[in-house]
């Protein structure tokens, strides 16, 4: 029975006020953080692959994502609003599912955030050299990517992906309150950039290039949207800041919900601009695919600042999964799952400061040495399977607490958190065979630290 012992939520409330971290973020700052965790890598260089694999049909796979993520994202709004504590859905699931779900998740989630900002480094990393490329400057060929990243070519560490996440790690170290503030510019440069890729595209549209629309048929729309769903990934690492918000239950679903439809509606109109003006087979091994298509259409300035601004938007990426990445362990920490140092408080800066060195070093060193494809397959399995969970999670909590104030409800109970684990599920299973078995060897190792250790030192259990 001990895998099922749960945390008294109200206690878990009264915890949250002397956790000793700083109330400092807002609806707004939130939405924000919400779309700088959100548009990044997968619009800016996943675009590419799915073009190839969906044709101009990639609009649907866009639309397919969004959909599972919107179920999920109700779902996660109704938690967040209810249990405003850090850690994210692994905080939420040791409330309803018990200590070993909990885990599970929040293991779970270290893939999603850890690996996330191990990509979307490397993704910056690609946009920084193609962006100094423009000005004729370029890295020897050892420092420019991950041994075997490039077939033919001799690299071995891939230094400003790595250099990135130190200085992701500095912001994040000294500060939520400054992190916020440079995100909330970068954000607004970032969706400056995309809207004027719509603006400028679209009078290069040749509505020919979306015949077929179908090239692979629905085999392909749904591969892809697998693949693309990367692209939402983020939205969730808002509620991973509830602790540090002023106005919990309502500011956390304000603030996933608006950050999740914005996007949506970018992604939507990027993909039918860039597929009409490039026919989609084109796209192969186009590592800058948005950016490629203002080139096609003969925009060279256009294309240059898009490249400017994927950079700059990427770094908002990182910085805010490395921020949902310290907060889980934080929680996990705090709880006795994992060693007392990684939830010490500086006593300065009121951050996670150890911890958030220990991961940005670690992951800074993932995305030096690992190659974007096999970083980016796991990902969307570990998000997906934690988004199941926190559904299955919604519908258990309104049965063992129905009473619990809860600022936001999913509607459509018990339909929409049913809908969102099919939707999560079905993704999951257009994922490749090779994902499947990184996943559940990941889930083994957590299973044997989980029992090795955790379990004994849970500070429920003692
Ligand atoms: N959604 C994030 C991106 O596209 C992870 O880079």
């Amino acid at each position: 029975m001990s895998l099922f012992r749960k945390k008294n939520v109200e206690h878990m409330l009264a915890g949250a006020q002397q956790a000793g971290l700083k109330k400092a973020l807002g609806a707004l700052d939130l939405t924000f953080l919400g779309i700088g965790a959100i548009i990044g890598t997968g619009i800016f260089v996943l675009t590419g692959t799915g073009a190839v694999q969906a044709g101009p049909a990639l609009m649907l796979s866009f639309v397919v994502a969004a959909i599972a993520c919107c179920f999920a994202a109700l779902a996660y709004a109704e938690f967040a609003s209810t249990i405003p504590v850090a850690g994210s859905i692994y905080t939420y699931s040791y409330a309803t599912l018990g200590e070993l779900a909990a885990w599970i998740i929040g293991w779970d989630l270290m893939l999603e955030y850890g690996l996330a900002t191990s990509a979307v480094s490397v993704g910056w990393s690609g946009y920084l050299q193609s962006l100094l490329a423009g000005f004729g400057v370029s890295l020897p060929d050892a420092l420019t990517a991950a041994p075997g990243a490039v077939p033919g070519h001799e690299t071995l560490f891939n230094l400003p992906a790595f250099l990135v996440m130190m200085a992701i790690t500095a912001l994040l170290s000294v500060g939520v309150r400054e992190s916020t503030r440079i995100n909330n510019v970068m954000v607004a440069i970032k969706v400056t950039v995309v809207l004027l890729v719509i603006a400028v595209g679209v009078f290069h549209v040749n509505p020919a290039n979306w015949h077929p629309f179908m090239p692979n048929g629905w085999n392909g729309v749904f591969g892809a949207a697998a693949v693309m769903f990367f692209a939402f990934i983020g939205f969730d690492s808002v509620s991973s800041a509830a602790e540090e918000v002023k106005n919990p239950k309502r500011d956390l679903p304000i603030g996933i919900i608006a950050s999740l439809i914005v996007c949506a509606i970018l992604y939507v109109v990027v993909a039918a601009v860039v597929t009409g003006i490039v026919p989609s087979a084109q796209f192969a091994n186009i590592s800058h695919p948005v950016s490629y298509a203002l080139q096609v259409a003969g925009q060279k300035w256009v294309a240059g600042f898009i490249d400017l601004g994927a950079v700059l938007g990427m770094l908002t990426v990182i910085l805010v999964m490395s921020y949902g990445q310290t907060r889980v362990i934080f929680a996990m920490s705090r709880d006795g799952l994992l060693p007392g140092a990684l939830s010490r408080v500086h006593p300065r800066f009121a951050t996670p400061f150890l911890t958030t060195w220990l991961v940005g070093i670690f992951f800074g060193l993932i995305g030096a040495l690992v190659p974007l494809n096999v970083l980016a397959e796991l990902i969307n399995i570990g998000t997906l399977a934690a988004f199941s969970m926190v559904s299955v999670a919604v519908l258990i909590l309104r049965r063992t607490h129905p009473h619990l104030p809860r600022a936001f409800r999913c509607p459509g109970v018990p339909v929409v958190p049913l809908l969102a684990v099919a939707s999560c599920v079905f993704l999951m299973l257009n994922l490749q065979r090779t994902t499947w078995i990184a996943f559940v060897v990941w889930l083994v190792i957590g299973l044997v630290v989980y029992f090795g250790y955790s379990r004994r030192r849970s500070l429920l259990a003692n």
